[in-house]
């Protein structure tokens, strides 16, 4: 322990705050304290992990008006040569997303991926059988590819292991990745794609322990499925990472099982394993309170730390020297327009499914998500915003224009400023209390959370610092310090904040500011920077330090 930790900690006592052995906030670098300004101790030495900035990726998929209407809209005045909408190429530009998984989900493990590519008159329209829609296949891999350059991002490809073969989803790997010379890479020479897409990421097939999943099977079953087709794609590149589907979500009645058998099967072919989660301030989840829906981001890192003790589990038993990384690849709020007439696409192309309207808690909860996934991000290699575009997503296309959900910030903030390192920072904050009582199994707990929620970045090259903080505090202001050690803050390039009246708050194409940053007043710069955080509110700084 560094003196300077040592003196904090021993502050840390003075002021009341304490690290209780075994306490879930102690495993993630917070302390209770019992009143004061909130306290985080930052020092550029002390980091987590170098940053995969892969870990705020975003998804895409085949799914009401993500893609036809949203990505791809040919006639569109909007639409460029190719059909792709030239606004929304701008916004992902803007937003700067690492890496984009595709093209499911559900979608996926009914898709046939031979359907999407070659000449577009030659392509079959189907009935798409996850979202009840119809799949035209103008937009498929080639197209997507190409759009993933656009707008440079990375591809994270998914294949069907539902009604798939493993043979067919090796054949994608070929038809993708191998220069020339085999049947399917000059299929896609012949397609127009003489050089290969070198996709590196890829997701062996989809929640396959869902029943609602095409092709559903039993753990084993899956494991054994998805290490035959590993394997085989290991023929093609040993390099390739390749991601097996894990626990849908944290009620499933085989979660965790599921893994285990999972791994049991294939923990030698692949390299990491697939979390989802999605949240909502609903009855079961949070008993309608604001508070309890703030804190479900501790929720995500407890889940982070199960599937990890998993993954470590079947490593010991396999007394393998390989430790799996986890691919967080579905993630976000979503708990409005969810099952019933909102996934069910009536057979009809480009209907509006899961279009959920974001208000300011959701974003105050994805800066949460945020937070955690940065704080995690030693074991998360790969964190997905689930979606991008039109479905549950950041941004919502009309004919004419994108617009920005309030969920949008918190999400762009940290693609804009996270760089570098993530740091190891150790944080003492007034708690409050949630109560297991009424809640569903999976989140019923009692415990203390803390109203202040920090996560900070730093960049070596640049010598510039992020930090992200989240009040959870819904009636008051909240003080953070920053106690600089081994570093001096020289000036504060960005300090911005998201907060609103009225918690329900949500932009519209017709009044698209209502949930928008404003600025915050900087602290004085120095070894010690006082922030004032706004009652319900997430923000940002960005730092210079010598
Ligand atoms: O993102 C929406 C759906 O949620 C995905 O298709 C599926 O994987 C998950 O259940």
């Amino acid at each position: 322990m560094s003196l300077d930790r040592r003196r904090f900690l021993t502050e840390l006592g003075k002021s009341g705050g304490a690290l209780a052995a075994g306490s879930w906030l102690s495993r993630i670098g917070y302390a209770q304290v019992s009143r004061g300004p909130a306290r985080a101790l930052i020092n550029p030495t002390r980091y987590r992990s170098e940053l995969d900035r892969r870990v705020l990726g975003a998804f895409l998929e085949h799914l009401g008006r993500a893609i036809y209407t949203g990505v791809y809209e040919p006639g569109s005045p909007k639409a460029d040569a190719n059909g792709f909408r030239t606004d929304v190429i701008a916004e992902m530009k803007a937003l700067g997303v690492p890496i984009m998984r595709y093209p499911g989900g559900n979608f996926v493990s009914g898709y046939n991926w031979l359907d999407g590519v070659g000449p577009k008159k030659e392509r079959p329209t189907v009935l798409e059988r996850a979202w009840n829609s119809l799949e035209t296949n103008q937009f498929g891999t080639n197209e997507f590819i190409e759009w993933c350059r656009l707008v440079d991002t990375e591809p994270l490809l998914a294949f069907n292991l539902g009604t798939g073969t493993p043979e067919m989803g090796v054949a994608y790997v070929e038809y993708c990745n191998v220069e020339k010379g085999t049947k399917w890479s000059e299929l896609r020479r012949s397609h127009g794609h003489q050089q290969p897409h070198n996709v590196r990421y890829w997701c062996l097939g989809n929640e396959m322990d869902g029943p609602w999943q095409i092709g559903h099977m039993p753990a084993r079953e899956y494991g054994r499925k998805a290490r035959d087709t590993a394997r085989q794609i290991r023929v093609i590149d040993r390099s390739l990472q390749l991601i097996a589907c894990g626990s849908s979500n944290t009620i499933m009645p085989t979660y965790l099982e599921w893994d285990r058998e999972v791994l049991e099967e294939c923990y030698d072919q692949v390299d990491g394993i697939s979390l989802h989660n999605y949240y909502g301030n609903t009855p079961p989840q949070t008993g309608g309170s604001t508070a309890r829906y703030l804190a479900l981001n501790l929720d995500m890192e407890r889940q982070i730390h199960e599937i990890a003790a998993v993954c470590d589990y079947v490593q010991a038993l396999r007394k393998s020297p390989k430790r799996l990384w986890l691919s967080f690849d579905e993630w976000n709020v979503w708990y409005r327009a969810r099952g019933g007439p909102f996934a069910d696409g009536k057979g009809t192309f480009a209907p509006r499914l899961l279009e959920e309207v974001y208000n300011l808690e959701d974003a105050l909860l994805v800066g949460g998500f945020v937070n955690t996934l940065l704080r995690q991000s030693d074991r998360v290699r790969i964190g997905c915003l689930a979606q991008i575009l039109n479905v549950i997503a950041p941004l919502v296309t009309n004919e004419t224009s994108v617009l920005r959900q309030s969920i949008y910030y918190p999400y762009a903030w940290a693609l804009k400023y996270a760089r570098g390192r993530v740091l190891d920072l150790t944080v003492e904050s007034e708690t409050y209390p949630i109560v297991a009582t009424g809640l569903r199994p999976d989140v019923a707990r009692d415990d203390q959370v803390p109203f202040v929620d920090v996560a900070a970045t730093h960049d070596p090259k640049t010598g510039q610092a992020s930090v992200l903080m989240l009040n959870r505090d819904l009636e008051s202001e909240r003080e953070l310090v920053l106690e600089w050690r081994d570093t001096t803050p020289t000036r504060v390039l960005a300090c911005e904040t998201l907060t609103a009246q009225d918690l329900k708050a949500f932009n519209t194409f017709e009044q698209p500011k209502q949930v928008v940053p404003r600025a915050l007043e900087p602290p004085k710069v120095g070894s010690r920077m006082a922030f004032k955080l706004p009652a319900r509110s997430y923000s940002v700084a960005h730092i210079a330090t010598s």
